[in-house]
């Protein structure tokens, strides 16, 4: 695998989910394969879950690590081209790129949206500068518009804990009081779409995904119809994708004084199937999810977070086989 981005990337699910389990059941069993390899981490962007469970499955395979957070001790990057270089940003990524490159084996990037300029962003522009600059297999650790090895922990979360053949998982929009970028509801979309399960989306209008990750899913905008017969709620707030309006993208459409209605309670959870609570995390509590929902035992964010671990060993193992 040179690339992993979406759930093509990964190949057959069910493969790429009894490698989950296999390395559940041993996290060290292939602690040899990355011997003498050395992972870069590069962070455009703030980070927790992903900054240690990459670097913990890095070490689950043996390989070195090394991090760079470009935004903290390193010079700052200019990453578009054409661009007369008189400001604040002293070297370009287009240099800075094969350096790194020269320096490991594999490279992780995470690189947020900057929710400013739509055809910047879902071109995926650095990421793929780092695929075609870098010489070196590159895997998405949350970028422009997706986050798989998110979505990847989550369907692996789900696969454990579905009481039935055909669970229905529910996306639901929440409030915030920040501007967000799509990439956790695209991928969480795009892998469910890919998977076995009853995939619904629901938000207020105007925040439909773009159609390249969702074509397939039911829309459903009210809210409570959606959670009816529910298994799994997926809660996450997004920005306007941009879709319908691309003046648009990025925006915060309402208030959000105005949409705590959207809030993920127990009232709300009352309509589902006793479903399971999920978020990516970070959540912000009484915004997103009220304290009740999230601490109840059913909740999963914590084992989807402890999850992480395990997608990120099986897709730095696959890295590792392919070089
Ligand atoms: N869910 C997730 O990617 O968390 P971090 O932003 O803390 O890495």
């Amino acid at each position: 695998m040179k690339s992993f981005l979406n759930v093509q990337d990964i190949g057959d699910l069910r493969q790429a989910l009894a490698e989950a389990q296999e390395i559940k059941a041993n996290r060290y069993k292939y602690e040899t394969l990355g011997k003498n390899k050395t992972l870069l981490m590069v962070f455009f962007n703030n980070s927790l879950r992903t900054r240690l469970s990459t670097q913990k499955a890095a070490l689950n395979l043996g390989m070195n690590v090394i991090v760079l957070d470009v935004n903290a001790g390193a010079w700052k990057l200019e990453t578009e081209r054409g661009v007369i270089m008189d400001g604040d940003k002293s070297e370009h990524l287009l240099e800075a790129i094969p350096v790194m490159g020269s320096y490991c084996d594999v490279i992780g990037i995470r690189s947020f949206a900057g929710l400013t300029n739509r055809e910047y962003d879902y071109a995926e522009t650095v990421y793929n500068q780092f695929v075609q600059y870098s010489g070196k297999p590159v895997f998405a650790m949350e970028t422009a518009t997706v986050h798989p090895l998110q979505a990847f922990a989550d369907l692996i979360t789900i696969e454990e804990n579905r009481k039935t053949a055909l669970p229905k998982v529910v996306l639901t929009w929440a409030p915030h009081p920040r501007s967000l970028p799509q990439a956790v509801p695209n991928s969480f979309a795009q892998w469910m779409l890919a998977a076995d399960v009853d995939f619904v989306i629901t938000h207020p209008e105007g925040y439909e995904l773009d159609p390249a990750f969702t074509a397939g899913a039911t829309i459903e905008y009210d809210q409570k119809k959606a959670f009816e017969g529910a298994d799994f709620i997926y809660a996450k707030n997004w920005s306007c994708p941009g879709v319908t309006n691309p003046a648009d993208y990025g925006k915060i459409l309402h208030d959000y004084h105005q949409m705590m209605h959207w809030t993920v309670d127990s009232e709300h959870m009352s309509w589902t199937n006793n479903a399971h609570f999920m978020h990516c995390l970070p959540v912000r509590r009484n915004m997103i999810v009220t304290d009740d929902v999230i601490e109840d035992p059913t909740s999963l964010v914590i084992p989807e977070a402890a999850n992480r671990e395990i997608s990120a060993t099986v897709v730095l193992k696959r890295i590792l086989q392919s070089l």
